[in-house]
């Protein structure tokens, strides 16, 4: 008995021991090749008709007659959001190549939100129909279940959708603004437009049983339509300068949840980025109303750094940060990017994170941010890059069918819904190798199973890597 319940703590120990090993620490891993590679992991997921500069060859066109795989427009409009928002922050930092290539990704993402908005009073919101969808494992280029269409419209509102919709709309104008200006502005009136539809309509798609059926359970958006709204005016201001959407902030911030302190920010809730982002504007313009957006956003900080007394959020044994619910990359790459972010907005205006009365620096924001994407590169107690095609060691079952399926160079032949299942359940590595792709990662035990199936650990999802493109090119400009 007292050897049985000793080898847990055993466990532990050396879990501890190899998390404190001193990591191979500053300038150790190659973030620019890091950056380069997360970028061209957007290349993987393109659906549509490929270029002729495609660089991953093994993929080819697909969905043709609708544009975009597995359309699901929600999650789609906040990569394209944080993707914006990464090269908004630190695309000035990036090495050209780099920024060309972050800026063609997210042109892509932005001229199917550009479609999904070109008919007056309606959203498309999603193509292909999930359950008969996801009941196959096919390659993209075959794809033959129904391609239905869903959207939103004053009857049957979406503002949580429409919401993102329109941020990422007004965070890409930013971003395109030196690069192609029509498009930026063309970008910025799509983006007012949509608002105002969001606005005017307000209501949640998960609330409407028939966009119900469609998009829940894989992309419910559980957390209401509210901080959409606030997300959006907020990237509207950013982009426009207009005082409208300060304006609007200001009537309807507490109706739309800004005091709620809510800890939380992905596709499906935005609190901590509005809090980010809207601090900016105090922090640079002094608004004096504007300051309860620094106390939240000052808050959310306290949760995770080490100096703070704070209740904090779970971390694994081995440090990284970690949220249940499955893809808990997603949550480190979007926290390592509003930490650095903060930091930024911090420095410039000569300020501190207030955690109950200890001032934080924004070298501690960054100092978690490294400590967070070095681990998702390979300091960690497995040893291994969660980054597949970075490093020694990285996934090699991800849960990715063009991935795992032969290219249709090597079988051109259709392989149909059901003829992929072998390949699924195979034991075999993956056959086309998805570079930059960052998949869910280990469990709150810091164990990787590298399994198929599991797709809570093993899956790439572009949300995971579009924040993540902004925090590379932070590392790749100040390895240390
Ligand atoms: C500011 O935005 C509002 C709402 O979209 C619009 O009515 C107004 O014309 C805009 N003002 C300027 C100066 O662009």
């Amino acid at each position: 008995m007292a050897l049985l319940s000793t080898l847990p703590s055993l466990a532990c120990l050396l879990l501890l021991a190899m998390a404190l090993r001193p990591s191979s620490g500053g300038g150790s891993h190659d973030y620019g090749e890091a950056l380069s590679k997360s970028i061209l992991f957007f290349e993987g997921q393109r659906s549509g008709q490929l270029p002729a500069d495609q660089r991953l060859k093994w993929r080819g066109d697909s969905g043709l007659s609708d544009g975009a795989e597995a359309g699901f427009g929600f999650p789609m409009a906040f990569t394209a959001t944080m993707l914006a928002w990464s090269v908004v922050e630190f695309g000035g930092i990036m090495p050209p190549e780099d920024l060309r290539h972050s800026l063609t990704a997210l042109r892509w993402a932005t001229d199917y939100l550009l479609k999904t908005i070109a008919h007056p009073d309606r959203v498309y919101v999603q193509v292909g129909d999930p359950l008969k969808d996801h009941n196959c494992w096919e390659r993209p280029e075959d794809m033959d279940t129904p391609r239905t269409v869903y959207s939103v419209t004053p009857d049957r509102p979406g503002s949580e959708v429409a919401g993102e919709t329109a941020a990422a709309l007004a965070a890409a104008s930013m971003a395109f603004r030196e690069a192609d200006a029509t498009y930026a502005e063309r970008l910025l009136r799509g983006a007012t437009t949509t608002f105002e539809f969001a606005d005017s309509y307000k209501g949640a798609y998960s609330d409407d049983t028939g966009l119900k059926a469609g998009v829940c359970p894989f992309y419910c958006d559980f957390d209401g339509y509210q901080d959409e709204l606030l997300w959006s005016a907020a990237w509207l201001r950013r982009a426009s300068a207009n005082v409208s959407f300060l304006s609007y902030i200001q009537n309807n911030g507490k109706t739309l949840g800004a005091d709620d302190n809510i800890n939380e920010f992905g596709w499906d809730n935005k609190h901590a980025g509005i809090n980010v982002l809207i601090s900016k504007e105090f922090l640079e313009g002094e608004v004096l109303w504007l300051q309860s957006y620094k106390q939240s956003a000052d808050s959310f900080m306290c949760t995770l750094v080490p100096e703070s007394s704070s209740p904090h959020i779970e971390f694994t044994p081995g440090g990284l940060i970690y949220k249940p619910g499955g893809s808990n990359m997603q949550h480190v790459t979007s926290i390592a990017f509003l930490l650095l972010a903060y930091a930024d907005y911090l420095a410039r205006s000569s300020r501190t994170v207030d955690c109950g009365g200890v001032a934080v620096d924004p070298s501690s924001l960054r100092r978690l941010a490294k400590q967070q994407v070095d681990y998702l590169l390979g300091d960690n107690p497995m040893g291994m890059s969660y980054m597949v095609g970075y490093g020694e060691s990285y996934p090699q079952r991800i849960h990715h069918r063009g991935s795992s399926l032969p290219a249709k160079a090597d079988r051109p032949e259709q392989i149909g819904c059901k003829e992929g299942s072998p390949y699924f359940n195979s034991q075999a590595p993956n056959p086309n190798i998805l570079v930059g792709a960052v998949v869910g990662g280990p469990g709150e035990d810091d164990a990787y199973g590298d399994d198929r199936p599991d797709f809570r650990k093993s899956e790439p999802t572009t949300y995971i890597n579009a924040p993540l493109v902004g925090v590379l090119a932070y590392f790749a400009a100040n390895p240390s």
